[in-house]
């Protein structure tokens, strides 16, 4: 008997695509210094936004080409008006096994139960110091205690894993053996990353080599290699008896190219094909041009075939200008 096979994505380097990060809005209630710096204007125009209609339609068409995972971005993503009802919508597309959602959880307290009921799998939050003046410096707002009860409400909520995302910089590195106890702690799953050179201020700010780090604290608490729910770039160490575990997302020492598995498509319905690079195909405009879900299909098969090889964040730092916020990370 024929066995029906999904087909897949793969694109030039034999990697298979499975991922995308969607990102529903490039506005953000802070301005955290290595994304959107202060007094940034280039936000996108209403007009641009692909609804919620296109959303459903386009993603379907991906999960009929074998994906799998979905994870909701910004900008901040809790800002886009009825983003619970568009997750409600994600969950039910047949194929994605995986909804997820990164947010800075400043609002997270009041809809962290809506979300998971919406079918929102995971919950990854941004949160670079327990310093509450740290805070406040570093994303550009006074939102510590928000940000806290955001991640109790999670807790709550019934969300596992919780990943804790901290940006490593020179102002907060010696903030990490306070993050790693409040995660021991509270159960949470602590992940490093070092700065990407997206855009003017993140450049200046140069990345924090995070080698030593996984060294020390490998040491320090006996940590072994571990595998975690995601598909993201993380490699993880977690405590023998299984209650710890932190990642290192380390684009710049050590970058994982080789097996990127995603795209991520803009609220102007963009698709990225690296967050490092310029390579893009517009689905906004072939959508409002009334292309076929065939037409559709055929131009997401041309976009994988743009997908670069990695990023040069390294060899040429400057080449890009655009912003995290407008990616979504
Ligand atoms: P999981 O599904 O939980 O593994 O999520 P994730 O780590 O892929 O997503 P998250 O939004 O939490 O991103 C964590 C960090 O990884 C952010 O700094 C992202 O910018 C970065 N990141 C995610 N995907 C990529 C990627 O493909 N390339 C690079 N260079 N960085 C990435
Ligand atoms: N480099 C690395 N990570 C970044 N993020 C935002 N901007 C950058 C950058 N320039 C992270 C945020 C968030 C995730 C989605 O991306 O901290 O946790
Ligand atoms: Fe993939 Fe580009 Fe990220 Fe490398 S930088 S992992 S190729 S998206």
């Amino acid at each position: 008997m024929a066995k029906f096979i999904t087909p897949q994505l793969v694109d030039r380097f034999g990697r298979h695509i499975n991922y995308l990060r969607l990102s529903v809005t490039d506005r953000c209630d802070l301005r955290c210094a290595y994304c959107i710096p202060e007094g940034f204007k280039g936000f996108e125009e209403p007009e641009h936004w692909l609804d919620f209609d296109e959303i459903e339609r386009l993603l379907g068409l991906f999960a009929g080409l074998g994906l799998k995972r979905v994870r909701l971005t910004g900008g901040e993503p809790l800002l886009r008006r009825d983003v619970v009802g568009l997750c409600r919508r994600l969950a039910r597309l047949p194929g994605i096994e995986d909804l997820s959602m990164s947010t800075n959880a400043t609002q997270l307290a009041d809809v962290a139960m809506a979300l998971r009921q919406a079918g929102v799998h995971r919950l990854n939050v941004s949160l670079d110091s327990l310093r509450r003046e740290a805070v406040a410096r570093i994303n550009g707002r006074d939102v510590l205690p928000r940000v806290l009860a955001g991640l109790e409400a999670s807790a709550a909520a019934g969300f596992s894993p919780i990943k804790v995302n901290m940006v490593v910089m020179q102002e907060n590195a010696a903030d990490v053996d306070d993050m790693v106890a409040f995660c021991m702690e509270r159960g949470y799953v602590l992940r490093l990353i070092e700065l990407m050179p997206m855009g003017d201020t993140a450049r200046r700010m140069g990345y924090v080599d995070l080698q030593p780090v996984k060294t020390r604290l490998q040491a320090r608490f006996g940590l072994v290699d571990r595998m975690l729910p995601g598909g993201g770039p993380a490699r993880y160490l977690g405590s023998t008896d299984g209650r710890f575990s932190v990642g290192f997302i380390t684009p710049l020492s050590q970058h994982f190219c080789a097996t990127c598995n995603r795209v991520r498509l803009t609220v102007d319905g963009v698709l990225h094909l690296c967050l490092g690079q310029e390579e893009r195909l517009d689905f906004r405009a072939l959508m409002r041009a009334g292309a076929s879900d065939a037409e559709l299909v055929q131009a997401i098969h041309r976009a994988i075939d743009l997908k670069p090889e990695r990023h040069e964040f390294q060899e040429q730092p400057r080449k890009l200008v655009r912003f995290m916020n407008m990616t979504g990370g």
